[in-house]
């Protein structure tokens, strides 16, 4: 039998490459394994469908963030714990959804503090070097800016960690906060 955990949304946010997707994933393999209900968010899937028609601007990344939040929310509402991988670039949107989550749940922001060097060093999707040619504009690191968390509720360094390592750090700071206790 499934089991409904308190509702939490656990917010990674980092640079491009920086493992939020990867991460997020092995976090809702463990959870799963434990029979939660989990549900992901990742930008580049919903900037698939929902929204779609935004690109990178402030003004487009806001409304990104707002839309998902609103979805977050009501899974949050709903006792799901909600993974959301998102950019988020910019506090204030981080703050915009940490106000509205909390709300109707818990909110926890992970921190995936990957340097530059190393996103750009793995450039999985080859979007550093476009970036750097001047092909792809605002991106994120390179010539957009990325305001860091300054208190993040837990912070990962997934270039000296490995994906599984990261996960339970996510896992059990939600066992600590009494987040995986209800049946
Ligand atoms: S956010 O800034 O609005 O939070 P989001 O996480 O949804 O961004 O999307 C980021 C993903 O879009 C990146 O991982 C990358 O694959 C792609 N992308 C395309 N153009 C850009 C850009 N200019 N800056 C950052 N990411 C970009």
């Amino acid at each position: 039998m499934n089991k409904r955990a308190k509702g939490v949304t656990v917010w990674f946010t980092g640079l491009s490459g920086a493992g939020k997707t990867t991460v997020a994933l092995e976090v809702e393999r463990q959870l799963e394994e434990e029979g939660y209900y989990t549900q992901r968010l990742d930008g580049d899937i919903v900037r698939e469908k929902l929204t779609k028609d935004l690109g990178f601007t402030k003004e487009d990344r806001n409304k990104n963030i707002e839309r998902n939040t609103f979805v977050a929310k009501i899974l949050t509402d709903n006792d799901v714990i909600t993974l959301c991988s998102f950019i988020s670039p910019y506090e204030s949107a981080r703050s915009y959804a940490r106000e509205e989550i909390s709300e109707v749940g818990e909110f926890v922001e992970v921190f995936v503090n990957t340097p530059l060097e190393v996103c750009e060093e793995r450039d999985v999707k080859g979007l550093y070097k476009q970036a750097r040619e001047g092909k792809i504009e605002n991106f994120t690191g390179i010539s957009d800016p990325y305001e860091e968390p300054k208190n993040p509720d837990v912070e990962l360094k997934t270039a000296q960690e490995s994906v599984e390592e990261s996960a339970k750090i996510v896992i059990n700071h939600l066992r600590e906060k009494g987040l995986l206790d209800k049946e």
